[in-house]
């Protein structure tokens, strides 16, 4: 049943459009409104499928109508009844977000045809796509991890994440391993590699979803990982083109609802390509060095002029922080030119013993101070993909300086 909300200035004015409505079996006529405020008004509150309404309306006109609607209640598809059917007349109907319109001596069959195909906006709704797009569960997010140098804590904190993320969502979680050349993940998770990303390069125009998930290993948390390398020798980066990223991503981002990359600090093509699609960008520092600090503001103001990450997806994060270090957050903060988002502790006892072991600490020591500080990033990360917290304000509560 298509539900219809009619607009009727004065009483008997939609005589013709009563009647056909009345007629057809698959229409429910389901309330009239005396003028465009009330239509407006009655058409967010009672959600029919489809609003006729005049252009010419008293107090508010049916072009205002339609922009209020279709903001309020985007599901209420608007049918515009105009004077005439001008080219600008319909441009300016479609600016306004009318679904339809309909110039002055339509027939009846007219009539139903086009409220019928203003309320296949229903069958959308109902559509599978539909509830994918809309459930935030299902957004898939990616989460990079960069530095201007090596040694800084990438990969620990890639791994170490991940495997936080997996337990929360298990068989949900990737972590893609971007050095061609000499990629780390599997070493320190203690994983045999059963392909790489080197590997899927030579099928990079059949790749499918069997071909990935038969390179990728899994960790006891549930996470995948998808090793750098398994050659011997280094790999030219050239060999992993752009298409071939692209297309690695979008298969493990239909796959995986978040995708975790370490990438190097040297900025080719497919890692400038991952970085134009991470949802957040870790830019991760010491306090050691000046150079590192320079370095750091370096990348960022490269990648952010570049036009390959926007300045919010960024999160600079500063590793091993302690009190000890020779700069201070105040410093990173004023050379790089964005706030610090996160400090995570210098923590060798929990960082190298699990190092040794090949085990990660926040499964081996869940409770020692950098297992907990990794917590609270996972925590602000979640926190900062809600679809709420994807507006203007930035989160709030980023353990700032
Ligand atoms: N928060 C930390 N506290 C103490 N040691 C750390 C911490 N984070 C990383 N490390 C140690 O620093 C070294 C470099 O870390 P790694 O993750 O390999 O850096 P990257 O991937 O950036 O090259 C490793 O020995 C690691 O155990
Ligand atoms: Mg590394």
């Amino acid at each position: 049943m298509i539900q219809v909300l009619i607009t009727e200035p004065e009483p008997g004015t939609t005589e013709g459009i009563r009647h056909v409505l009345l007629d057809a079996d698959e229409l429910d006529i389901v309330g009239f409104a005396q003028d465009g405020l009330e239509a407006a008004q009655m058409a967010i509150q009672t959600q029919p499928d489809v609003l006729i309404a005049h252009a010419d309306l008293p107090a508010v006109n049916g072009y205002d109508v339609c922009k209020l609607v279709s903001l309020a209640a985007p599901k209420v598809a608007c049918l515009l009844l105009v004077d005439d059917d001008m080219p600008d007349t319909t441009a300016r109907a479609m600016q306004a977000g009318a679904r339809a319109i309909l110039s002055p001596d339509f027939t009846s069959q007219k009539l139903l045809d086009t409220i019928t195909d203003c309320a296949q906006v229903k069958e959308i709704a109902a559509s599978k796509e539909y509830q994918i797009v809309t459930d935030p569960e299902q957004m898939p997010i990616t989460i990079g991890l960069i530095s201007a140098k090596d040694g800084v804590g990438k990969t620990t904190l890639a791994t170490n994440l991940g495997i936080l993320f997996a337990q929360r969502f298990p068989d949900q979680v990737v972590l893609m391993d971007m050095y061609a050349q000499l990629g780390d993940v599997s070493v320190s998770l203690n994983l045999k590699p059963r392909g790489s990303l080197v590997d899927l390069a030579t099928y990079a125009d059949e790749l499918d979803h069997d071909l990935v998930e038969g390179a990728l290993a899994t960790h006891k948390s549930t996470m995948r990982v998808l090793a750098g390398s398994t050659m011997p020798q280094p790999v030219p980066l050239d060999a992993i083109s752009v298409p071939y990223i692209a297309s690695l991503l979008g298969t493990l981002r239909r796959n995986y609802r978040f995708v975790f990359c370490d990438l190097p600090p040297v900025l080719w093509s497919g890692s400038l390509y991952i970085l134009s699609r991470c949802q957040h960008l870790i830019v991760v520092a010491n306090l050691f060095e000046l150079t590192t600090i320079r370095d750091t503001a370096n990348l960022v103001r490269m990648i952010v002029d570049g036009g390959h990450v926007t300045r919010k997806a960024i999160k600079l994060v500063v590793n091993r922080a302690s009190p000890k270090d020779r700069f201070s957050v105040g410093d990173l903060q004023e050379t790089v030119g964005i706030p610090v988002s996160f400090q995570i502790p210098n923590d060798i006892e929990a960082a190298v013993t699990a190092a040794n072991k090949g085990e990660a600490f926040v499964l081996t020591q869940p409770k020692a101070p950098l297992s907990r500080s990794l917590g609270e990033l996972a925590d602000l990360l979640l926190q900062a993909t809600e679809p709420m917290e994807q507006s203007d304000t930035d989160t709030p509560d980023w353990k700032a300086a």
